[in-house]
């Protein structure tokens, strides 16, 4: 089944909306098999982001994502690269569409409560940047049935 990280930032930290995005990824059906609240430190925080080095809004992005605590978390669930993506919207409030976390909770683009990646390469890598394997569970939901067809 495929595996996606999410990245609640310390802005959906600080704001007190780890439950409500929590709830939102649970209500959609995915299944949390890992998590976490992790201080980032400037290493990982450099890691994580490699992607973006050299950007004008990399410098920002670093210091906000080290700023303060992070929840750090791993969903399950068919496509859940694409369906968590869905859920949280574009990268900017400002296009991310009405029912999605960056619309209803967040207004601009370097506050945007939420990282999730991007791919199926990328979720790899970055599950094994934030993770290891003791702290993923793999467990059998009861209701299952009820949300999966088959
Ligand atoms: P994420 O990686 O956080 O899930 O978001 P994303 O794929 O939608 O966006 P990405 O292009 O990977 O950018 C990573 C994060 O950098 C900040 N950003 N700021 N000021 C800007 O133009 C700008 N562009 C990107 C955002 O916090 C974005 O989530
Ligand atoms: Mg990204």
């Amino acid at each position: 089944m495929e595996r996606t990280l999410v990245l609640l930032k310390p802005d959906a930290v600080q704001r007190g909306l780890i439950g409500d995005i929590t709830g939102r990824l649970e209500r959609r059906g995915l299944k949390l098999v890992g998590v976490k609240l992790v201080q980032v430190d400037s290493s990982l925080a450099e890691n994580h982001y490699a992607v973006h080095k050299g950007k004008p809004f990399y410098e920002g992005l670093i210091r906000y994502i080290v700023a303060s605590p992070v929840v750090a978390m791993v969903w399950e669930g068919p496509g859940a690269i694409e369906i968590v993506r869905q859920t949280m919207g574009s990268t900017d409030p400002k296009q991310a569409l009405p029912g999605s976390v960056r619309h209803d909770l967040g207004l601009e683009i370097g506050r945007n409560l939420t990282h999730a990646s991007d791919g199926p390469q990328t979720a790899r890598d970055e599950i094994l940047l934030w993770f290891s394997e003791v702290e993923l569970v793999s467990w059998k939901r009861d209701n299952d049935r009820w949300i999966y067809e088959a």
